[in-house]
């Protein structure tokens, strides 16, 4: 399949082969970044998985493009360097809209704070949108990750109001005890 590669101001995303899909994981999973989404001491409620675990939930279709609406993991490239990664999960529709999940984390502190993410998140935003139909993003860090909330609020992402139970019944399983719900509309609605 030809895949385009995804132009923002600061990055480029760059659709991830299988061959990327160990290195994601140890950015995930063992690297100085760990620490601040998953795993002891902040994060009891959202262990850091195994590489098996990983593999389960991120299937060879995130990497090959082969299901494109069942989800599509793509790398952060800031200039020479791969700076991260960025993911969308199945594409849904309820109530007549189209809406999806991303999930994202850089390689290391090094490659935070540099806007790398919030370009990253726009750029994916404005292909779902554009090239998926996409209506609405949603995405849940953890009310302990004040700079993912942060980092997705800047570029128009809203907290959802909602109970804990009343969000996950909208938009699916808390990842965390504290998961914020924040939702960007793509103002496609037909
Ligand atoms: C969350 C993440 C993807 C955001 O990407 P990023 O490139 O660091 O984000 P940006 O540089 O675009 O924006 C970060 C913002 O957070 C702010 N920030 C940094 N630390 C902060 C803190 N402790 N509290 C509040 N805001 C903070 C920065 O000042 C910046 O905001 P500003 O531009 O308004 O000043 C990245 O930091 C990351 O990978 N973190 C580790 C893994 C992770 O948390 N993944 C998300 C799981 S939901």
């Amino acid at each position: 399949m030809n895949e385009p590669t995804l132009q923002g101001h600061l990055i480029t995303l760059v659709p991830t082969t299988i061959d990327d899909r160990r290195t994601i994981y140890e950015w995930l999973a063992h690297s100085d970044v760990t620490r601040s989404m998953m795993g002891m001491p902040l994060f009891p409620d959202s262990p850091v998985p195994t590489w098996e675990e990983f593999c389960e939930d991120h299937m060879p279709h995130f990497f090959d493009g082969s299901a494109p609406l069942l989800g599509r993991s793509f790398m952060i490239v800031a200039g020479e360097d791969a700076a991260g990664q960025i993911y969308y999960n199945e594409i849904k529709e309820r109530r007549g809209a189209k809406r999806v999940e991303i999930d994202m984390w850089m390689r290391a502190e090094k490659y935070c704070g540099r806007g790398y993410g919030g370009d990253a998140l726009a750029t994916l935003c404005d292909y779902l949108r554009d090239r998926l139909g996409v209506n609405e993003v949603m995405m849940q860090p953890s009310a302990r990750n004040p700079r993912a909330i942060q980092a997705y609020g800047k570029i128009g992402f809203i907290r959802l109001p909602g109970t804990l139970e009343e969000n996950g019944a909208e938009w699916g399983q808390n990842d965390y005890d504290d998961s914020v719900y924040m939702v960007k509309s793509l103002k496609n609605f037909p």
